[in-house]
């Protein structure tokens, strides 16, 4: 289903669709992933497996393997180690407080990179907590989402106080504003073709339109298929979510948000734009959770609709010959 992606790595051990990962940051700080399987009788290095100078020991015979290459650099009870004993080393990057690694189906090297945010670099930005959500959706679905500027008013209208499941929360005593949303999504060109911008308008209208309060600007770089950088920026406060977004199963996935604000933002400031996202991705997990996924979808002549087929054209260039495809669980009923 997908082939060109960052991942995010938040445990010792990972597993995404074909692949296990041994993950572990050496003696001298540099992270490493590894797979996870000893190449000797198969023990799982993740699980249990000690760091030692640069490299892992495996849990069973002690053979140990570094970080960078994979090779096997000693066994215990033998002097010859063998060429062949060795395991895949994947290419990592570690930015903005997040581990990547990359993975494409061909096996081909990174061909762009996520950027650094100078902001959480030198530390005027600091982190103040993260959601995670397991999504059951196609590995399209959220990204998409992004381009979808129709489902704003309908499903993140409603103010934050009226919850997730909007049929049973929804109250007259939120009744009294509503979030208002202007959108636009726009794929960047070469080099940069990897990249959609979304740019949202945000504001709280209340009493029909009588006042607005809390105006907000929010420009979401989607960088690849798994990444998304939110930067808002509001009358108090700036920062940006960082969102992250893996498969655990081929209609399975794991959404991550990190928020990071403004160094000298009370913390409660800071969870409480937490919530609020939480809230509003609850909303649309929702709908994710229960809806099937639409390769064709039927969309109408309108601008709004035509941002959805552009989203689809420019996300079909993380596909390639050999991805996963959705068919396969159609044709062996394996779901
Ligand atoms: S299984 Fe890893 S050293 Fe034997
Ligand atoms: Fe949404």
């Amino acid at each position: 289903m997908k082939d060109l992606c960052f991942l995010l790595i938040i445990h010792d051990s990972v597993s995404i669709p074909g692949l296990n990962l041994a993950v572990f940051r050496d003696e001298k700080g540099e992270v490493h992933a590894l797979d996870a399987y000893c190449p000797h009788m198969g023990a799982n290095f993740a699980a249990g497996g000690r760091v030692i100078d640069d490299g892992i020991e495996c849990p069973f015979h002690a053979w140990r393997f570094r970080g960078e290459d994979g090779k096997c650099t000693h066994i215990p009870y033998c002097q010859k180690i063998p060429e062949i004993a060795k395991v895949k080393s994947w290419p990592i990057l570690e930015i903005n407080g997040w581990i990547y690694l990359w993975h494409h189906a061909e096996g081909i090297d990174p061909t762009w990179l996520p950027p650094e945010l100078e902001d959480i670099a030198n530390g005027t930005w600091t982190y103040r907590g993260r959601t995670e959500h397991l999504v059951n959706s196609h590995i399209e679905e959220i990204p998409q989402n992004g381009a979808d500027v129709v489902h704003l008013a309908h499903v993140h209208g409603p103010l934050l106080g009226a919850g997730v499941d909007l049929r049973y929360m929804w109250s007259k005593l939120w009744g009294f504003g509503h979030h208002e949303w202007q959108a636009e999504w726009e794929p960047q060109s070469a080099p940069n073709e990897h990249i959609g911008v979304m740019r949202l308008g945000h504001s709280i209208q209340c009493f029909g339109n009588l006042f607005s309060i809390i105006g907000m600007n929010v420009t979401a770089r989607q960088i690849g298929p798994g990444i998304v950088y939110m930067e808002f920026t509001s009358s108090f406060c700036k920062g940006v979510y960082i969102q992250s977004l893996t498969p655990v199963e081929p209609l399975l996935q794991k959404l991550v948000h990190n928020v990071y604000v403004h160094w000298t933002i009370p913390t409660f400031i800071g969870k409480f734009f937490l919530w609020g996202e939480a809230v509003q991705v609850e909303r649309d997990i929702m709908i994710w959770n229960n809806k099937r996924y639409e390769s064709k979808p039927l969309l109408v002549k309108s601008s709004e609709d035509s941002l959805t087929a552009r989203h689809k054209r420019w996300f079909s260039q993380f596909y390639s010959k050999n991805s996963k495809r959705f068919t396969f669980q159609r044709d062996n009923l394996d779901w």
